[in-house]
This record gives C-alpha cells, sequence and structure tokens, in this order.
C-alpha cells in the first residue's frame, strides 16, 4: 500500500497530461481515435477558458516521474443556504490498470482534498460513475441525482426560436442565472462553466472534423426570453440548462428543441432536474454521475446525505 509520505500531489506538466490522457482514451474516448482524442484534451486543457479554473494533478513517487494516478480539478464557486462556497470539482480520477488496487488514486484524492481544502477550498464534489462506496470512504457522501427524458410528442410545436450563435454567452448566462434556484445548493452562473463548456464542445466538434457545434436555442421578444444550451450525445439531445421569462417563451424553447430532435435524429431529450426545469418530467435516479460532496472544512453548512442539489447537466465535470 502507499504511503503519503512516500508520494506527492503535484500538477502535470503538458508532456504528463497527453500521456494521462492518451492512457483514458480507452475508456472515455467517445469513438475518438487516439490521437484526435489527446489533441483534443490538450487543446482544451490549455485553453484561455480553462486557466487558473481547470487542472490536472497527478501522485507520483517523490523525486521519481511515473504518474501514479491522475486527476482533474476544478475550481469551482457555488452557494447553499446564501453562503458563497468554494468548491473544488473533482473529475476523470484515473489509474492506469496495472497499477490499480495499490491505493494511488484513494491516496491522491486523500493528498488533493487536503491541498485544496488548505488553500480555503470549502468542499469538494464530483459525480461518480463507480458507484457511491469508494468515495464514501473518502468522506463524501451523496446526494439525489436524478434525470429526466422528455420525447417529441411531450414538447410542443411552435416556432419563435432561434439557434444560438456566438455572442449569446452573456444572455444566456444571464438567464440562467436568473433563474437559479437558491433552495438547495448549487453552482454558480458567472459565466464560465458556461463558456468552458462551450469550448469543450467546439474543441469536440473540431477533433471529429465538424464545423460549429449546435449548442443553443433563445427566444427573444417583448413577451419574453428563453434559452437552452445543449450537446448531442449518442442517443439524446443533451439539455445542459434552460431557463425562461414567461411561459410564452418557454414554449418556444421547447418548440425549439423538439425540431432539434428531429434535425439531429434524436429520439428524446435528457435533462437533470433543477432551475426552472425541475418538476417538469418525470425523474428516475441516475445510474451514473451520482453527485457527491465531501466537506473540507469542519464548520461548513452542506446539504445532508441523499439532499436535493440544483445541478444541470451543465455542471456535469
Ligand atoms: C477507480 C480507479 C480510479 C481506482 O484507482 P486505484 O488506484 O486502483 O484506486 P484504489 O487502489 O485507491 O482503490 C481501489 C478500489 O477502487 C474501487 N473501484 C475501482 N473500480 C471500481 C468500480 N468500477 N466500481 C466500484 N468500485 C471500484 C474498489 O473498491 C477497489 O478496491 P479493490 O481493488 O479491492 O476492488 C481505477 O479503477 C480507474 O482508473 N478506473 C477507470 C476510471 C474510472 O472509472 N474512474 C472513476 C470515475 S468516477
Amino acid at each position: 500500500m502507499v504511503s503519503a509520505r512516500d508520494t506527492e500531489l503535484r500538477e502535470l506538466t503538458a508532456d504528463e497530461r497527453a500521456s494521462y490522457f492518451r492512457a483514458m482514451q480507452g475508456l472515455w474516448g467517445g469513438g475518438l481515435a487516439e490521437e484526435a482524442f489527446v489533441a483534443f484534451q490538450c487543446r482544451l486543457a490549455s485553453s484561455p477558458e480553462a486557466a487558473g479554473r481547470y487542472r490536472m494533478f497527478g501522485l507520483f513517487r517523490r523525486g521519481e516521474g511515473d504518474l501514479l494516478s491522475g486527476v482533474k480539478a476544478y475550481d469551482l464557486a457555488g452557494a447553499f443556504e446564501g453562503a458563497p462556497l468554494r468548491i473544488l470539482g473533482i473529475g476523470a480520477v484515473f489509474t492506469a490498470p496495472g497499477l490499480r488496487g495499490r491505493g494511488y488514486a484513494a491516496g491522491m484524492l486523500a493528498a488533493a482534498l487536503a491541498r485544496f481544502g488548505d488553500e480555503g477550498a470549502d468542499a469538494a464534489l464530483l459525480f461518480s460513475d463507480i458507484g457511491a462506496e469508494y468515495y464514501r470512504r473518502l468522506g463524501f457522501h451523496g446526494l439525489e441525482s436524478a434525470e429526466c427524458f422528455a420525447e417529441a410528442h411531450q414538447l410542443p410545436r411552435s416556432n419563435g426560436y432561434r439557434t444560438a450563435v456566438a455572442g449569446d454567452e452573456e444572455r444566456m448566462c444571464r438567464l440562467f442565472e436568473r433563474a437559479r434556484g437558491r433552495e438547495h445548493l448549487s453552482l454558480s452562473r458567472d459565466g464560465w462553466t458556461l463558456r468552458f463548456q462551450l469550448r469543450r464542445l467546439r474543441e469536440l466538434s473540431r477533433a471529429r472534423n465538424l464545423g460549429e457545434p449546435e449548442w443553443g436555442v433563445m427566444v427573444e421578444g417583448a413577451s419574453g426570453e428563453a434559452a437552452a444550451m445543449v450537446r448531442l450525445s449518442r442517443e439524446a439531445v443533451d439539455v445542459l440548462d434552460a431557463a425562461w421569462t414567461s411561459d410564452g417563451a418557454r414554449e418556444r424553447l421547447l418548440g425549439g428543441l423538439r425540431d432539434l430532435l428531429a434535425r439531429a435524429g434524436r429520439p428524446r431529450l435528457r435533462l437533470w432536474p433543477a432551475s426552472q426545469l425541475r418538476g417538469r418530467y418525470a425523474e428516475s435516479p441516475r445510474s451514473g454521475a451520482i453527485a457527491m460532496i465531501a466537506p473540507l472544512r469542519a464548520a461548513v453548512a452542506l446539504p445532508a446525505a441523499d439532499e436535493p442539489a440544483e445541478f444541470s447537466l451543465l455542471d456535469h465535470i
């Protein structure tokens, strides 16, 4: 088993990042060939949007260069019960197959929690694809994690919307921020998450040799505004977030999403129930991406186990 004395956590160099991405391609490559996946991840990691807020760390044996386990760390802002929170977002925890089962990931996560806690983070957040037990042992607890699907026939027919274009980011963000639920734990809509996710979609589209991705629907006019940020996944149109200022604007937005389903050849919308999307469609528990949180200081107020949180798919890191 690994001892904290023999290992150190440090930020990955550009070369180390490339090998970390290369190692995970088989699992998270999303159909991209190895080189295209590595190039996509490296471009995203060195994009202006990533600067200071999206970093990669690894566990190393002290003084040695072989990566034992790697992780993505996001600097996020959130709030719970009116108190602002600095949140360490954790993603893509990965140990190469030949190194598994020796406590490297656990050692790395413990070191990351200690380091970011010392640097002022109040809590750590992750979305687990390996159940809750492993992360529970590291001090995390699960929050309510549900998803919803909406088939085309559940959506109204309408027009009066348009596709989102470059320059819509700020307006979209203002709508999301205005609609953000304050009752539960939520991440802030300060613009960064949206801009980062958009960069991600654009880099992914470039890696697939496609043009500008279709990333949103907008509704404008005197009778109300609405916006949705979307991405195409294999079997659905994912609604990353959506918001509206009137019922009429909402119906036009949903009509736009219905048309997008037809255009993209996807049978349904997939979304996480949060903000104004909560309560509109039947919810079922998510099998993957279980939201889990850990306090990084003693007195921090966080939702208790299984309580609801206000995460939309946009927050899925
Ligand atoms: C999960 C992972 C990072 C663990 O790395 P590691 O360095 O072996 O971690 P540790 O030695 O600290 O812990 C090993 C334990 O992880 C847990 N674990 C690993 N994979 C798991 C899975 N798919 N489901 C549930 N638990 C799992 C087990 O409890 C395992 O203990 P075991 O070896 O006695 O079965 C590694 O298996 C991996 O890279 N998997 C593929 C990527 C992945 O799924 N990452 C997690 C995303 S949320």
